[in-house]
């Protein structure tokens, strides 16, 4: 059988390209850690939160040199802290914040543009999503998933202030 010159060669091509498109999906689920909603968080009772250890009082907790915890309570139509009715979410910069989010009623989303941020939040389930902060800044905070009639005004602040700024919780 004779192949045409040009054939080999697009053969080649093409066959490199399924390499490339596969190398990018590896990179994509591995190195850039992108991962689906899954449960294995503990489970939570949505109409409980009162009681649990952690969504009872949530907020920002320092749980090692440069590491964060915060607990979110989503819930329509704010983020419980992060909405203007309440405190904003503070942290230092150079910190790496894990977010452990759930929700009090119906799938609502937590999106912090410009970082990798963005996940669902099931009631019942506890989402869990970490970032690292290097600059001080202010990231808005936004529920990507429909939610009701003022799902477009679910919004909220993350603060991320200078090293020598930061004051934890309950100090300021
Ligand atoms: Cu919450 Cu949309």
């Amino acid at each position: 059988m004779n192949i045409h010159a040009y054939e080999k060669a697009w053969l080649g091509v093409s066959l490199v390209l399924i390499v490339l498109f596969i190398a990018t999906i590896v990179y994509g689920t591995v190195g850039a850690g992108v991962a689906m909603v899954d449960d294995s968080g503990d489970p939570v009772n949505p109409d409980n939160l009162n009681e649990h250890r952690e969504f009872s009082d949530p907020g920002v907790e320092q749980v090692g040199e440069d590491e964060y915890r915060v607990h979110v309570i989503a819930a329509a139509f704010y983020f419980n802290p992060g909405s203007p009715q309440f405190e904003p979410i503070q942290v230092p910069a150079n910190s790496t914040v894990t977010f452990h989010v759930t929700s009090r009623d119906v799938i609502h989303g937590f999106s912090l543009p410009g970082t990798n941020v963005n996940t669902m939040v099931i009631p019942g389930e506890v989402a869990e999503i970490t970032v690292e902060f290097d600059e001080p800044g202010e990231y808005g905070l936004i529920c990507n998933e429909y939610c009701g009639i003022n799902h477009h005004n679910m919004e909220g602040m993350i603060q991320v202030v200078p090293e020598d700024e930061y004051q934890p919780e309950g100090e300021q």
